[in-house]
C-alpha cells in the first residue's frame, strides 16, 4: 500500500497541530462507510438550523451536540467499526508520536443532523477531558486526534474550525490560557481557519489545539465523521474511555474482523505474548467463538517465528 499521507503533513502536524490531508480514504471506503452511517443514525437533518445564540455570542457547549455520539463497538458492519483501527492511521500515529506501539483510548460515530443542536461552541482544547493536567512541551507525550470526515462538509454542514499552534501563540503564548474569557473568545476568531473538506478527508490535531465545532445550516443536513484518538501506548497520563466498561457491546464485531495490529490498539497482546497460554487462549475462545486465533496458535507453536515477525513489525 502506498502511503496515504508525506512526511511533510506529518512535519504540519508537529509544527502547526493542525494538518488536513485530502483523499485520505478512498471512494469505496467512505461508500461502504455512509451505508453503516445511514443504518445507524437513520435520520435526516431538519430544513432549518436551530440557532440558539443570539448575533455575535460565542458558541456555547449543550447536551443536545452530543446526542449523535455512539464509541465503538457499534451493531453495524466491520467498516465503521475498524476504521478508527484502518492501517493508515496507524501508521500516522506511530510517526506523529515516534512510537512503535500505540494505543486507540477514543473511537466513535458521530452523526449532526441540521436543527438536531445548535452545533455552536465556544473555542476549546481537548486536553480538558484528556487529561488530568495540562498538554506536555512534547508533542510525542501527547496524542494526536483524527476526524475522518465521511460526508461531505462545506461551511453549512458543521465543519470544525481551528487556529494553529504558532497563531494561538501570538494570543495567548506558549502557556494557553482557559478558555472561559469573551475576548479570548474574540481573539481566537479573528484567527479561526475551517476544516471544511469533501468526504474522505482527514483533519489532524493535537490536545492543546484550539478548535469549535460549528452549526449545520444546510436545510437537510447532515455531517457523518469518526473521531478517533491514538497515544503512545503506556502512556497513562492521557485517558477517554476504558473499553471493558463497555463489555456489554458488540464486541464480536471487532474480534472477528481485526488483525492482531488492529486488536493490539485496544490493548489486546499480540501473537507470541506470554500473556497467551493455552489457557488463555480457550477462555478467549469461548468469549468470542468466531474469533481466527490462528496467528496466535502459531506463534505458540513456533515462538521463534513469531518472535521474528514481531520484530519485523516493530
Ligand atoms: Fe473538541
Amino acid at each position: 500500500m502506498t502511503s496515504r499521507f508525506s512526511q511533510d503533513q506529518i512535519a504540519t502536524w508537529r509544527r502547526d497541530g493542525v494538518v488536513v490531508i485530502p483523499d485520505f480514504f478512498t471512494p469505496d471506503e467512505v461508500t461502504a462507510v455512509t451505508a453503516d452511517f445511514q443504518q445507524v443514525f437513520d435520520r435526516s437533518g431538519a430544513d432549518a438550523a436551530l440557532v440558539k445564540r443570539k448575533d455575535g455570542e460565542a458558541g456555547r457547549f449543550n447536551p443536545a451536540q452530543f446526542i449523535g455520539v455512539q464509541s465503538v463497538p457499534v451493531d453495524c458492519s466491520p467498516v465503521l467499526n475498524l476504521m478508527g483501527v484502518h492501517p493508515a492511521l496507524i501508521d500516522f500515529a506511530k510517526q506523529a508520536l515516534n512510537t512503535d506501539e500505540v494505543y486507540l483510548y477514543q473511537c466513535q460515530a458521530w452523526g449532526k443532523f441540521t436543527g438536531e443542536a445548535d452545533y455552536d461552541q465556544p473555542f476549546h482544547c481537548d486536553y480538558v477531558n484528556h487529561t488530568l493536567t495540562a498538554p506536555s512541551d512534547d508533542e510525542t507525550q501527547n496524542s494526536v486526534t483524527f476526524i475522518c470526515i465521511c460526508s461531505d462538509v462545506t461551511e453549512a454542514h458543521g465543519p470544525t474550525h481551528y487556529v494553529t499552534r504558532p497563531d494561538a501563540a501570538t494570543i495567548v503564548g506558549p502557556e494557553g490560557t482557559l478558555t472561559g474569557d469573551p475576548a479570548l473568545q474574540t481573539a481566537l476568531r479573528e484567527h479561526e481557519r475551517s476544516a471544511a473538506a469533501p468526504a474522505g478527508s482527514l483533519f489532524v490535531y493535537g490536545i492543546d489545539i484550539y478548535h469549535r465545532g460549528t452549526n449545520l445550516t444546510a436545510p437537510g443536513g447532515h455531517r457523518y465523521v469518526m473521531t478517533v484518538c491514538f497515544k503512545a501506548a503506556k502512556n497513562d497520563a492521557i485517558n477517554f474511555v476504558a473499553w471493558p466498561f463497555m463489555h456489554t457491546k458488540p464486541w464480536h464485531i471487532i474480534f472477528d474482523h481485526a488483525t492482531p495490529d488492529q486488536l493490539a490498539c485496544f490493548g489486546v497482546q499480540r501473537p507470541g505474548d506470554p500473556f497467551w497460554t493455552e489457557t488463555t487462549l480457550r477462555r478467549a475462545q469461548l468469549r468470542y467463538p468466531n474469533w481466527d486465533l490462528t496467528p496466535w496458535r502459531v506463534a505458540m507453536a513456533s515462538p521463534s517465528k513469531a518472535r521474528a515477525e514481531l520484530e519485523v513489525q516493530s
